[in-house]
């Protein structure tokens, strides 16, 4: 069986793990080399790919981004579908594909394998909202990241009394933005899926700074939104008619140093919580998951995601989890409000102690 592999989306850290296993699993279960494309569909639209064998993937297990590089979604996919992919696939003598991306590569893969295709998709996004996996590659590097900035900010919060604002990435999700605000001990933590009231929050840190603690870290996923009590910034929609997510940090860091008057200073983490080395989980999870991507892949298995659940690798059907979000679940929301200062849930009841 000949195989191929791309990277599409967004890049982040753990993809060459992810290449390399695919690539030497099937060296040495199959004794073939891979065919890798470059810049994601787009390198199978274009016929662009490379020759994979372990000599090519040597070394870049601690290397960030995608050795293959990747793109978003092009419009020529979503006009004409998968019929111009099968075709390269077919004239490059591809036989079965691993993908590795987000929502974008499970739809189009979803495409794919719905037009008779084999294919299986290998879940990785710093937002870790791919539907159908407790885990993608290269969260676990952005939340150390961004974990990292929460300590280093405290250092400027303490030593000059102020409140510091970090905007973290994410999308429509807080995953990271809790995971982080939760290890790097945020007084409060907005994320998209529990609109904040700006009033609520300024109170609370009122309160808390009356009581001697003068510092303060907000951590503000990049989707996060208001509730009715402020207007939205509109930032406009994308070419996919997305909404675009600039500026959320900054926005609540101007509200809550008007409503609180204490200095207050907004940090954007931005790329930085996608470049950089992969961690050690995301290696492994990157090389369980590519290697497991191949096995199913031989085994006559298609048209399913690779992902974890809990601890083992579990297979979904592309078809279930294709098009939708992985969203922090009522227990997480219900922790960000217990250990916060700060409540992020509107529907909390007065009668609870938050200091
Ligand atoms: O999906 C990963 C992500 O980094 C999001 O967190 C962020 O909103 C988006 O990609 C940024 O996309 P781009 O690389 O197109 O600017």
């Amino acid at each position: 069986m000949q195989i191929g592999v791309l990277t599409g989306g967004g890049d982040c850290a753990g993809l060459n793990a992810a290449i390399r296993a695919v690539v030497r699993t099937a060296g040495h279960e199959l004794d073939r080399s891979v065919v890798g494309y470059r810049r994601g569909w787009n390198g199978v639209l274009d016929g662009d790919s490379v020759e994979l064998d372990p000599d090519a993937v040597r070394g870049t297990l601690p290397r960030g981004g995608t050795m293959l590089g990747t793109s978003r979604s092009s419009r020529r996919l979503q006009t004409e579908g998968p019929a111009p992919l099968i075709a390269q696939l077919e004239r490059d003598g591809v036989e079965a594909l691993v993908t590795i991306g987000g929502d974008g590569t499970l739809i189009t893969s979803h495409r794919l394998s719905e037009a008779g295709f084999p294919v299986v998709a290998v879940p990785k996004t710093i937002d870790n909202d791919v539907f159908g996996t407790d885990v993608c590659i290269g969260f676990d590097t952005a939340l150390g990241v961004a974990t990292e900035a929460v300590d280093r900010l405290h250092t400027t919060a303490q030593s000059h009394d102020r409140i510091m604002v970090l905007e973290v990435m994410g999308r429509e999700t807080g995953h990271i933005a809790a995971g982080a605000g939760i290890a790097g001990g945020a007084a409060a933590i907005l994320v998209p899926e529990s609109p904040f009231n700006i009033d609520e929050i300024a109170e609370r840190l009122i309160a808390r700074h009356h009581r001697d603690r003068n510092a303060s870290i907000i951590v503000v996923a990049e989707g996060a939104i208001p509730d009715g009590s402020v207007a939205v910034p509109d930032t406009g929609t994308d070419e996919w008619g997305n909404r675009v997510l600039d500026g959320m940090g900054q926005f609540v860091g101007d509200l809550l140093g008007q409503r609180t008057g204490f200095e207050t200073r907004t940090t954007v983490l931005g790329y930085i919580q996608r470049g950089g080395p992969p961690s050690p989980s995301d290696r492994l999870l990157g090389s369980r998951l590519g290697a497991r991507a191949v096995e199913v892949l031989m085994e006559g298995c298609t048209g399913h995601l690779v992902g974890v659940h809990s601890t083992e690798i579990a297979l979904r059907p592309l078809g279930e989890v294709a098009g939708r979000t992985r969203y922090l679940t009522g227990d997480q929301l219900e922790l960000l409000d217990l250990i916060t200062t700060a409540p992020v849930l509107t529907r909390v009841t007065s009668s609870r102690r938050w200091f």
